[in-house]
């Protein structure tokens, strides 16, 4: 199958910055500093997912909406009985228009493809956007780790349809790169990007498939963004631990914009 490399759509660069930083006053710090990073890369779309308790203040400084706000997580459910739970419509109502779900520090805590389902379903009920995470937690010489992400990737689809897919973004992150220094090579990450077209062309249909952005997370920093972008043939990154270096992070982004400018 052809290579369907960056979409239409500008190149995704999400900020996750996890159980970071240790105040609101810290937090809108570091999005102001993320957002004077960015601020002339207009060919790249930034996303910056804080924790929780931040989101509406963050909202409030990119009223222009130039870096949108991203929840690391939602439920499934809208209300309810869900001690420590929150909503799709509660982040909407703080300003976020990202939803991350299935982030594998998630599923490691017995979060299963079916509740990832349930809350990608949710998140595109409403309308917004949801970063769906997939990727293996080890890479088996016999390539089982396709199929690892064959089924995280096909439960999603099954809560799609043909209008709410321009809303799925999927993120591939392999467990094992996360965190740790190490990233797949180039070329691994394209094959991934390219099964994962092929799962969602042959359940759904090509035009389908396209409308997909398909981003890398794991370890990404400003030296090897180039080459991960280019040569991985994805449309933007997840990233984690770079996102809470705005210098790093501008650079990252700063690569991204020289790219498509030059294209
Ligand atoms: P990392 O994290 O960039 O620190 O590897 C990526 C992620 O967990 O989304």
């Amino acid at each position: 199958m052809e290579l369907m490399k960056n979409t239409p759509t500008l190149p995704l660069v999400i900020a996750n910055w996890k159980l970071h930083p240790a105040s609101l006053a810290e937090a809108k710090s570091l999005f102001v500093d993320i957002r004077n990073a960015v601020r002339r890369h207009d060919n790249v779309t930034v996303v910056v997912a804080p924790p929780y308790p931040f989101l509406s203040d963050l909202a409030r400084l990119s009223p222009s909406g130039r870096v949108p706000i991203a929840a690391q997580d939602v439920w499934s459910e809208a209300t309810g009985a869900e001690t420590g739970e929150v909503s799709v419509p509660m982040v909407v109502s703080c300003g976020a228009q990202y939803m991350i779900v299935g982030h594998s520090e998630r599923r490691a805590r017995g979060e299963d493809n079916a509740l990832v389902a349930a809350k990608t379903k949710a998140v595109l009920a409403a309308k917004q956007t949801a970063v769906v995470c997939v990727g293996e937690t080890e890479r088996d010489e016999s390539g089982n780790f396709y199929s690892v992400v064959e089924q995280q990737v096909l439960a999603v689809l099954a809560v799609c349809s043909r209008t709410s897919i321009s809303r799925l973004v999927i993120a591939y992150e392999p467990v094992w790169a996360i965190g740790s220094g190490e990233t797949p090579t180039a070329q691994d990450i394209q094959e991934m990007r390219l099964f994962i077209e092929k799962c969602i062309a042959e359940n759904m249909n090509r035009s389908a498939a396209k409308k997909v952005q398909i981003l890398y997370g794991g370890s990404v920093n400003d030296k090897n963004a180039e080459q991960l972008f280019v040569d991985g043939a994805v449309d933007g990154f997840l990233v984690g631990g770079a996102s809470l270096k705005p210098a790093m992070f501008g650079g990252i982004v700063k690569t991204l914009q020289k790219i498509t400018t030059q294209s």
